[in-house]
């Protein structure tokens, strides 16, 4: 035994670990409950008793020094780390390409804000969603062609990725007792084929307001709002009558051409308008779905997209752009938001 511990006195002055944590290796070869100095504890009591005191005395000394060399292994690999993951100096300068937020983030942040002022909270729902919430409560009859309107991408029987944030109306409705004031953003997703102006996903912004008495002059004054603080206060709105099965009666909404402002140029097709949402006043039907009281509440909607706005506002032509993350296109966008 006295051999035995003068041989382990020797190997873990030398110690040298294969594994990246050599302290955690020494401790489990040595000190553990298992490791070699716990098991000549154990065998200690097998020592005969005129050789107790003196191999009881080597013992301890192979157990101190055992201590001993774990904490020294344990200080030096924690500086090795600590100078590995932390020599950096955080007082040097910035060199090279400063982080931004995405354009589209921008975007959000600004309709959230806009519609701020004028009470609106935010409210947000799944991207995976039932038949009920996307198509069936927002009064799509099933089998009614209007379902093609947006092509769905299933992931199950009546399970689908969400093709418009208007789902969360439904979600929203369901549960909150009117006044209803809520701007609700979001990831959608289509079945489409992916090119400069569409993609299979995109980012939309629902707003909806329900209470006693709203109109749709209400509607319209608010949309009149949002419009000139968002592209500026020349300008102008107009709405063009349009069909969504959850709204009645329902509009579509253009904006004076921000490219050209309204002469006439590419982008509003020489029209001089160009369309930014979808609107209405609620359906009562959908009021009804969510158990509130069409006879007593009326309400409006509107939807639009996050993507567009952004084309619109910063004279963006690719819708591609927002989801190849080069950050030579990313980088350019600066906003107080
Ligand atoms: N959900 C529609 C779409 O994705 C947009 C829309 C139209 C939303 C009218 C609304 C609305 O809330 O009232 O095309």
């Amino acid at each position: 035994m006295k051999d035995r511990i003068e041989e382990l006195l020797k190997e873990i002055e030398t110690f040298a670990g294969s594994a990246e944590d050599h302290a955690e290796e020494f401790r489990l070869k040595y000190l553990s409950r298992k490791g070699q100095v716990s098991s000549l504890f154990d065998d200690f009591k097998n020592v005969p008793n005129e050789l107790k005191r003196d191999v009881g005395q080597l013992l301890n000394k192979l157990k101190n020094r055992a201590q001993e060399r774990w904490d020294e292994l344990r200080s030096s690999s924690a500086s090795t780390t600590n100078s590995a993951k932390f020599n950096f100096d955080p007082t040097l300068p910035v060199g090279g390409f400063l982080g931004s937020r995405h354009p589209l983030s921008l975007v959000r942040r600004e309709i959230i804000e806009i519609f701020g002022r004028l009470g609106f909270t935010v409210a947000e729902g799944p991207e995976i969603e039932d038949d009920w919430h996307n198509f069936t409560a927002l009064n799509f009859p099933e089998e009614h062609p209007a379902r093609d309107m947006q092509d769905t991408f299933f992931i199950a029987d009546k399970i689908a990725l969400r093709t418009h944030t208007s789902s969360v109306q439904v979600r929203v409705l369901e549960n909150t007792k009117p006044p209803v004031r809520m701007l609700m953003p979001g990831r959608v997703y289509r079945n489409e084929a992916i090119s400069a102006r569409a993609h299979c996903f995109f980012h939309q912004v629902e707003g909806l307001y329900v209470d006693k008495n709203v109109s749709f002059a209400d509607l319209k004054q608010t949309l009149l709002y949002f419009s000139r603080e968002m592209f500026g206060a020349d300008t102008q709105i107009r709405l063009r009558p349009s069909y969504f099965p959850f709204t009645e009666p329902s509009a579509e909404m253009d904006i004076s051409c921000t490219i050209c402002s309204g002469k006439g140029c590419n982008v509003c097709k020489h029209s001089g308008w160009v369309e930014i949402m979808g609107c209405g006043m609620v359906d009562p039907a959908v009021l009804q779905n969510c158990g509130i009281d069409a006879n007593v509440y009326s309400g409006f909607a509107f939807g639009m997209g996050i993507e567009r706005i952004t084309m619109l506002k910063y004279g963006v032509n690719d819708l591609r752009l927002f989801s190849e993350n080069d950050v030579r296109f990313i980088g350019q966008f600066r906003s107080a938001l």
